[in-house]
């Protein structure tokens, strides 16, 4: 049977209804996206919501994104990009957004915190007290597979700009996960494009931005010019109860 989960990523969401972001309105392109969503896959059990959820944005713009994605899966969570406010996150948050350690029927998934000590260009990493509690939920874990979700790319993704703000202290990552074989799938956002990565058995995936799209393999930053994939998007995960996963990527179109 198995467990389906939506994952959308930085989302951008600005302070004001209406405000744009990188010359497109963030909060138009979410509700179409959740309308795919809704439509698409009416029995999905979880959002997965990994980061850069607002930009900057206060109480108002976290409430209206709550908003935005009311009603598609009985379970919701999320974690904290560069561009959001844990204070603001953690007032706001209701149900079960802030958990962190959740069992899936066979799977856990642990969602983590990765804007400890921020470089000021828009890296970030796992304090010391998130790579604890990573190795105890690990440890935890029995003979469950593991998903693991953050917001930074604890990888390179072949773009010097971003390889340059990828998660600061991912050896110090590895060096917990590589215990662990267990640990099946990473999943991430903040380089708003579409990667599909392996490293060892541990398969990595990003999801595409609901806003606006990076090119991927750049030297510098540089807005997706292809207008397919330039569209914002999801990605949807089945988390097999034979320990295996699937993922694949939807796009939406909603025009500029
Ligand atoms: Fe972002």
């Amino acid at each position: 049977m198995g467990r389906l989960l939506i994952q959308i990523s930085d989302c951008h969401l600005p302070a004001e209804a209406g405000g744009l972001f990188r010359g497109i309105d963030p909060e138009r392109h979410l509700r179409a996206i959740a309308d795919d969503v809704r439509m698409r896959f009416p029995d999905a059990d979880a959002l997965l919501l990994t980061g850069d959820l607002t930009h900057h944005g206060g109480a108002d713009a976290y409430r209206r994104l709550l908003d935005t994605l009311d009603g598609l899966a009985p379970a919701r969570y999320w974690l904290p990009g560069n561009h959001d406010l844990n204070g603001v996150m953690a007032d706001v948050a209701r149900e079960s957004l802030g958990q962190k350690c959740i069992d899936l029927v066979r799977w856990r998934l642990l969602m983590l915190d990765s804007t400890a000590r921020p470089d000021g260009r828009g890296g970030g990493s796992l304090a010391q007290e998130e790579l604890d509690w990573l190795e105890a939920s690990l440890a935890t874990a029995g003979e469950r597979p593991v998903l693991i979700a953050l917001h930074h790319n604890p990888v390179p993704v072949d773009s010097e700009w971003q390889d340059q703000i990828m998660l600061g202290n991912a050896a110090d990552f590895w060096r917990v996960v590589d215990r662990y074989p267990r640990v099946r799938g990473v999943i991430f956002g903040h380089v708003h494009q579409v990667q599909a990565l392996q490293r060892g058995d541990v398969a990595l995936y990003s999801a595409p931005s609901t806003a606006v799209q990076f090119q991927a393999r750049q030297a510098e930053f540089s807005l997706e010019p292809d207008p397919q994939l330039a569209q914002p998007g999801y990605r949807v995960y089945r988390l097999q109860d034979d320990g295996r996963l699937k993922s694949r990527v939807l796009r939406v179109e909603c025009g500029a």
